[in-house]
């Protein structure tokens, strides 16, 4: 049977840091309730010179020197991202350009907080069909341009960074066993970004309204998705005959430690199964599953044979589970 193989995993974060002391000076917060309520010490930002493709190729570079395969033998480069640097090209295309990928296909995905899920299922897809194809799968963002620094609210949770994956196919048990995605665009305005589109295009008025940063029902978020997070978890085990213990690690979405906690608890999954790096880079939407993977991954926290579950919530509303065979 092929499956879909992760041979080589980076990633990449801007330099500069902003800690919960910096946001007490810039917005009516404090570290304590920022620490207690999401569990972020510090996000990283992006400089001028650090846009999204930027942090995409920095990552897209480690994960192929892991793998040992040339940009130049890519297929395809999908980034998930909401923040790419325009609206056209695409960041896969400045991507693509940077590293020299001639060969490669190269498009942008967005969904969101769930995007490298929706963009690891997509590549899975396209291996299922030819096992020697060898596709990039990149979440980056930059988040930062789309916060409003005066509202505490959402200032908090935010930062900047990529991760990456390189997959391709082989014959056996390992690789990915399935993926499990949703969405619900019913409940859009909980968590939206409401400028920049078509409905109210860039203008003076639409700055004026602070259209262009991101809105966010926090609390009803929240709960969502706890709920959310959970169930596509249990349907990714249970399509595999498998159950929250034969998990070896827990990679959710890095949105609030409170959220992981919940989901960890209904799972009975112990504290060391659960991979946690929110203190130090905030929420970086699609970023947060692949930098964890990478961490962990590098940190030795992966073997050869295990179960790895990637959970993801976000705006749309989309989500999903990814079950893993290391
Ligand atoms: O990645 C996509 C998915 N996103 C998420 O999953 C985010 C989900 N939501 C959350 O993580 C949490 O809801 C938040 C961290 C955003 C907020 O935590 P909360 O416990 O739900 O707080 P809250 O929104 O209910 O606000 C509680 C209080 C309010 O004051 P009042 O109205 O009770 O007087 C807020 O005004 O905390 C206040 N508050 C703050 N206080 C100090 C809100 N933000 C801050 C702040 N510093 N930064």
């Amino acid at each position: 049977m092929v499956r879909t193989v992760i041979v080589g995993t980076g990633c990449h974060l801007p330099a500069r840091v902003l800690t919960n002391q910096d946001l007490e000076k810039m917005v009516d917060t404090s570290d304590e309730w920022i620490t207690t309520r999401s569990g972020i010490k510090e996000r990283r930002i992006s400089s001028k010179d650090e846009p999204c493709s930027f942090l995409a190729t920095q990552a897209a570079k480690k994960a192929l020197d892991m793998a040992g395969i040339k940009a130049a033998e890519l297929d395809m480069i999908i980034v998930c991202t909401l923040t790419p640097d325009m609206l056209m090209p695409t960041a896969a295309c400045l991507v693509q350009k940077n590293l020299g990928a001639e060969r490669a296909a190269a498009f942008d995905l967005s969904a969101a907080c769930s995007g490298f899920l929706y963009g690891l299922a997509t590549a899975d897809n396209f291996i299922r069909n030819n096992i020697n194809f060898k596709i990039l799968v990149i979440g980056a963002e930059v988040l930062s341009c789309r916060v409003n620094w005066k509202d505490r609210n959402t200032s908090v949770l935010f930062g900047d960074g990529a991760g990456a994956v390189v997959v391709t196919g082989r014959n056996g048990r390992r690789g990915i066993l399935s993926n499990h995605l949703h969405a619900d665009g019913a409940l859009w305005k909980l968590l939206h970004i409401p400028g920049g589109g078509c409905v109210s295009p860039p203008s003076r008025q639409m700055l004026d309204d602070n259209l262009q940063y991101i809105h966010m029902q926090g609390r009803d978020v929240f709960k969502l998705a706890v709920r959310a997070m959970e169930e596509s978890a249990r349907e990714a085990l249970e399509a595999n005959n498998l159950s929250p213990q034969d998990i070896d690690l827990y990679i959710p979405h890095q949105a609030n430690i409170r959220i992981i906690n919940s989901i960890a608890e209904r799972l009975q999954l112990p504290r060391e199964k659960v991979y946690v790096n929110i203190h130090k880079y905030g929420n970086t939407s699609a970023a947060t599953v692949p930098i964890a993977l990478d961490e962990a991954n590098r940190e030795g926290r992966i073997r050869e044979g295990d179960l790895i579950m990637l959970n993801a919530f976000g705006g749309g509303f989309t989500w999903g589970a990814s079950l893993i065979r290391w």
